[in-house]
């Protein structure tokens, strides 16, 4: 049988402990735990499928968080954590939206806290700030007067924090991706059952105007069958990357370390909700390939040799720029994935969308729809099509959005969205299965790259409930009465 290479940060050895007992139990114990860097610690490729698994026939769902609505909360009191380059826009959004105290500021560097702060000088909100130490954060989700956490820190500490808040009752907003390991993925499933706390992913993405649309059309049945769908986060962020300054202790550099899709969640969130995955449909298994990184090590490299401080990042093993990764569904349809945060590429997330009757391409933009193989639908044809098939949420608040900002609007209309469905007691949008499954493409592609391409079974984070859950609603026919404060 042939050896599967496992990364070490994704190693058995650091999984949850209620996990390592359900795979002894499934009879695989005595699985060496040693090693380094990526060591042949595992010897059958099935092992980390039942790892990824965590082995749902002995655990069976608690609660189902799809279409969960928690009490109507009317003013939402909100804690942040991490200040950096996301957070403080975020507060820049919320404060415009009735009904929302913000109640808390949390960063480990004072100064990113003081500047918010200085930036709600003369509005309704008075929080109180949390910084200088690492775990300042859990004071602030131990406060009884706080609904929710909304989270823009690094990657490593976005489940620790989701899960320590949903513990302590709150309510969870997290920055993409909500976790980095497999089994991070389950503990937010699990909080999120055990505690019935709203754990949502903030994947903005979804909510940008030509996704909006293409997924309203997909309800309208316009493509017919959805075939194919792609998604890509194509960015160039290498110097961004390198900067001294940008990221706090340039901890996106560290993440290209690891080797796969390390981001797949902007391309993914769109399409998944066009496909219905976790809906009806379901992920079945990827497989994943990277080719090796022409650019990380030399600019590594070439600073190190001028620059003490980058020593520690001469000589690495960095991710191969390009990653594609493919993965097919229950229903026997596939999805296209790619990664790619170092070539000179023109920003793009693809978003195509291949059915019987229709497909669409986002990018280059603008976005494109064709009924046939000829052309493109002109422009005029595209605009019936948007007057005719712009879901509600665009129709209300599309023009305020665009005037807002935060990546030309979407960003208000997730948050807009998400602070409604809480004041009006709705079900998100996004659910703790979103955040899980989107967060696990990454080290499912990881496993799979570091292992020829071998396919990977993607869980099921739903146990089994994605056969009767029920499809987003994006007609806004409930709530839709938050104000936006001008
Ligand atoms: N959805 C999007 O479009 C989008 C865009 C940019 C970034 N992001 C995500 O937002 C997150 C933050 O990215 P960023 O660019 O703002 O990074 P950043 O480094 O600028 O900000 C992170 C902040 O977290 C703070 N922090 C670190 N450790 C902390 C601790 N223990 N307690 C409290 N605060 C701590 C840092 O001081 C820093 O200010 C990432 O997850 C990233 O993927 C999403």
């Amino acid at each position: 049988m042939a050896e599967i290479l496992i990364p070490i940060h994704l190693n058995i050895a650091i999984m949850d402990k209620k996990r390592r007992d359900l795979l002894k139990l499934s009879g695989l114990a005595g699985i060496g735990i040693a090693g380094s860097s990526l060591v042949p610690q595992l010897t059958q490729a099935s092992i980390f499928n039942t790892m990824a698994q965590a082995n749902p026939s002995t655990s069976a769902q608690t609660f189902n968080m799809c279409g969960f609505a928690a009490a109507p909360i009317d003013n939402v009191r909100i804690g942040f954590i991490g200040l950096g380059n996301r957070g403080p826009a975020a507060v820049e959004r919320i404060k415009l939206i009735q009904g929302v105290s913000i109640n808390g500021l949390c960063d480990i560097r004072k100064e990113k806290a003081d500047e918010v702060l200085k930036s709600l000088e003369g509005s309704a909100h008075h929080p109180q700030l949390y910084t200088g130490k690492e775990e300042e954060w859990k004071r602030m989700c131990d406060r009884a007067d706080i609904d929710l956490i909304y989270i823009a820190t690094p990657w490593s500490m976005h489940t620790p924090m989701a899960v320590y808040a949903m513990n302590k009752g709150k309510h969870v907003c997290v920055e993409v991706p909500a976790a980095k390991t497999i089994d991070e993925c389950w503990q937010l499933v699990e909080t999120s059952e055990k505690t019935r706390r709203h754990c949502m992913i903030l994947e903005n993405c979804c909510y940008d105007f030509f996704e909006l649309l293409t997924l309203n059309l997909a309800r309208q049945g316009f493509f017919g069958e959805i075939v194919h769908t792609e998604g890509a986060y194509l960015h160039d962020l290498l110097e961004g990357n390198f900067s001294k300054t940008k990221y706090y202790d340039l901890w996106r550099l560290k993440e290209n370390l690891r080797n796969g899709n390390l981001y797949p969640t902007h391309g993914l969130g769109p399409i998944a909700q066009l496909m219905n995955i976790n809906r009806g449909e379901k992920m079945d298994y990827l497989v994943s390939l990277s080719g090796n990184d022409f650019q990380m090590g030399k600019m590594a490299d070439e600073l190190a040799a001028n620059d003490a401080f980058y020593k520690p990042y001469a000589g690495k093993h960095w991710r191969g720029n390009i990653n594609t990764t493919i993965i097919k569904t229950q229903g026997g349809r596939t999805i296209m994935l790619q990664h790619d945060v170092t070539s000179p590429n023109v920003y793009s997330r693809i978003h195509k969308v291949s059915g019987t009757k229709a497909s669409a391409l986002k990018y280059p933009l603008p976005g494109k729809i064709a009924v046939g193989h000829e052309d493109w639908l002109s422009e005029k044809e595209m605009q019936e099509l948007e007057n005719k098939y712009q879901p509600p949420i665009v129709k209300k608040l599309g023009e305020v959005a665009k005037q807002v900002g935060g990546h030309g609007g979407m960003d208000f209309l997730m948050d807009w969205r998400t602070m409604d469905c809480l004041r009006n007691g709705l079900p998100l949008d996004i659910d703790v299965y979103d955040a899980a499954l989107w967060s696990s493409i990454a080290p499912l592609t990881e496993v799979s790259v570091a292992n020829r391409s071998k396919a990977m079974d993607v869980p099921d984070f739903t146990r089994g409930a994605w056969k009767t859950n029920k499809p987003v609603d994006i007609l806004l026919q409930k709530g839709g009465d938050t104000k936006v404060i001008s």
